[in-house]
């Protein structure tokens, strides 16, 4: 899978990476280069940029100098940060406590990414983390959780893994088809009405990012939604789930 670079306008760009799984299968991996209203930039998650996607990045970022911070939004995905802090040393790291754990060589910001104090840091940006599920799984093959992210001026939502797009649906941009993580049901928490948290949560943010037009997911590619039809198809996939999380 070649590398791309897409312009969502409105200061988004969604870059689409290479993500080999087990050696064999390219699942994809992403992230998104942002502008501020300050002109200044930050990257949602990490990603070794190289050839003409490193080329586009540093003629729009003043050759990187202008990129402020980069938050890293799944727990789990990690295997390129230590790279994109040596490619981009002035900017601020932000990840989660397990990001902290993993890569010690990166200098991360004491702020959690996921904490009050980098939500209001970001006006442009819209943030949720999911309620119900573990945001870092004691099993660490459980990746159903992530910060998600959502920029309201280019209609984009940022999804590592939490929302799927399976892939034989890819093909039908109309109305696509949403699923939840395959280890949403293993991810929640050990507490009464863990699955209810869940699915509330969900529901809220269909209703929430409702205009969502851009659905940029981690391992589901870029997929555009037609108008109304990303909350359609989020409630759609809660109400599949719903019996089946709430049974625990
Ligand atoms: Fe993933």
């Amino acid at each position: 899978m070649n590398d791309e670079i897409y312009d969502l306008g409105h200061g988004f760009w969604s870059i689409r990476g290479s993500f080999i799984k087990n050696g064999i299968l390219d699942i994809g991996v992403q992230s998104a280069l942002i502008k501020l209203a300050s002109g200044r930039f930050i990257f949602l998650d990490s990603y070794t940029l190289t050839g003409d996607i490193h080329q586009k990045v540093m003629y729009l970022t003043n050759d990187g100098h202008d990129v402020e911070a980069v938050l890293n939004v799944h727990p789990f995905h990690t295997i390129h940060c230590a790279q994109m802090a040596q490619d981009f040393p002035q900017a601020t790291f932000y990840g989660s406590s397990r990001h902290h754990k993993q890569i010690p060589s990166v200098s991360w910001a004491d702020d959690l990414v996921e904490s009050d104090a980098v939500t209001e840091r970001y006006a442009e940006l819209d943030f949720s983390l999911p309620k119900g599920i573990y945001y870092i799984s004691p099993n660490d093959a459980v990746h159903a959780s992530s910060l998600l992210v959502y920029h309201a001026a280019s209609q984009s939502i940022y999804v590592d893994d939490t929302f799927e797009i399976p892939p034989s649906k890819l093909f039908n941009a109309v109305q696509p088809n949403l699923g939840l993580h395959p280890t949403t049901k293993q991810a929640l928490r050990d507490e009464p009405n863990a699955g209810k948290q869940y699915c509330d949560w969900a529901t809220e943010l269909a209703h929430k990012w409702r205009d969502t037009r851009y659905f940029c997911g981690a391992h589901s590619g870029l997929v555009e939604f037609g108008e109304s039809s990303f909350e359609a198809a989020l409630l759609s996939a809660i109400e599949n789930a719903r019996s089946e999380l709430q049974s625990s």
